[in-house]
């Protein structure tokens, strides 16, 4: 049966990039036989400049409808002075919620013809392979009472909520526990229990669902110390989970021990593993147009999308062995460049390198 995978491009930089992810998805439809059709729509700034809305009632439509979803990146100057309620990143938000995708993994993995491109020192990040998973539709980001009060004497107070369930707690941990058991069988969970109410209760939930895995073997760490311990010795990370807010955080963190966030796929899932794709990083409004952006995070979010919701890990691999050919063949985005002597490529280029491998491999 033929599915459907809404396209999102979004802003920035998200229309260049989007373009070779859809380039490879031609692909594999075209000479792999994956069965789908694509539809396109709008979100985020570009959606506001056409309808006056982050997420249009016709695109929620479709990524409610649609198997999958494909998301570039959202937002930019030109929209920070509207008010925080329809602000691009409302309609990012908005698909979040309104599918139900709780749970948000984050591979950092280090590619090795990547290592001179990270800031870190080869020995520390070589080989290094980290799963973050974050926690996606609850925390400070969706938390009541928020906004912002005028209080007696006229001074105005800003409010955000952490708040978390025992359920959503709950259900991240079953999704990270299940992850670590089919990896290196650790997992550590990332909180501020010494401080935070919330995630003292989350420590405990978490602490309850271990019993469930035997196998895997469960830490705890401050969300301070966590960030430390990712730059000193990030090698005695397999899986971690923590909140939305922390794992925003650490995920950028994470994502340049790998040499550039240009490089980091995402998944976004629901309980029944329908998700949401998009790379992690933003939509760079200041090198947008360029031909300069690096497309392999979302080509590797192709990649993701493949082996959880179109359950084709033989076509996932493929593209992920693409992507790492045409970087052993030494091509490079400005991002990735590093100290070696590469071939410094433009978005388009490396898309079309890509989808050459790719045809090859047929
Ligand atoms: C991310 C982004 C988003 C977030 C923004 C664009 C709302 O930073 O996906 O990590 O904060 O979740
Ligand atoms: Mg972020």
């Amino acid at each position: 049966m033929t599915k459907t995978i809404a396209v999102l491009p979004g802003d920035g930089i998200g229309p260049e990039i989007m373009a070779e992810a859809v380039k490879v998805l031609d692909t594999l439809r075209t000479s792999f036989g994956l069965p789908v059709h694509l539809e396109e729509a709008l979100v985020g700034g570009a959606a506001i400049d056409a309808t006056g809305q982050p997420l249009p009632a016709d695109t929620l439509a479709l990524a409610k409808r649609a198997d999958a979803v494909l998301l570039a990146a959202v937002g930019g100057p030109k929209w920070e002075s509207l008010d925080i309620s329809i602000r691009p990143e409302k309609g990012l938000l908005g698909l979040r919620s309104e599918l139900g995708l709780f749970a948000n993994l984050r591979p950092a993995t280090v590619y090795p013809e990547l290592i001179d491109a990270s800031t870190l020192k080869p020995e520390v990040v070589e080989g290094l392979d980290i799963l973050i998973v974050r926690e996606l539709t609850g925390d400070i980001y969706f938390g009541h009472p928020r906004g912002v009060r005028t209080l007696e004497n006229g001074e105005r107070m800003g409010i955000n909520s952490m708040v978390y369930s025992e359920t959503e707690i709950k259900r991240i941990a079953h999704v990270a526990f299940q992850a670590a058991s089919q990896r290196q069988q650790r997992l550590c969970s990332v909180d501020k229990a010494n401080v935070l109410e919330t995630t003292e209760l989350w420590r405990e939930v978490v602490t309850k669902v271990s019993k469930d895995y035997p196998k895997v073997t469960l830490n705890h760490m401050y969300v301070d110390n966590a960030a430390m311990q990712l730059v000193r010795y990030p090698k005695q990370f397999d899986v971690m989970v923590t909140t939305n807010l922390f794992g925003d955080i650490l995920s950028d963190l994470a994502s340049m021990l790998t040499g550039s966030i240009g490089m980091l796929p995402s998944a976004s899932l629901d309980a029944q593993n329908k998700g949401m794709y998009e790379p992690i990083h933003g939509s760079a409004p200041d090198i947008a147009g360029q031909n300069v952006a690096n497309p392999l995070a979302t080509i590797l979010s192709v990649a993701m999308m493949l082996r959880y919701t179109l359950q084709r890990s033989d076509l996932a691999t493929l593209v992920e062995e693409a992507v790492h050919q045409v970087l052993r063949d030494g091509l490079r985005t400005k991002d990735i460049q590093g100290k070696g002597n590469y071939t410094v490529v433009g978005t388009r280029e490396m898309g079309d390198a890509v989808v050459k491998v790719l045809r090859e491999k047929r």
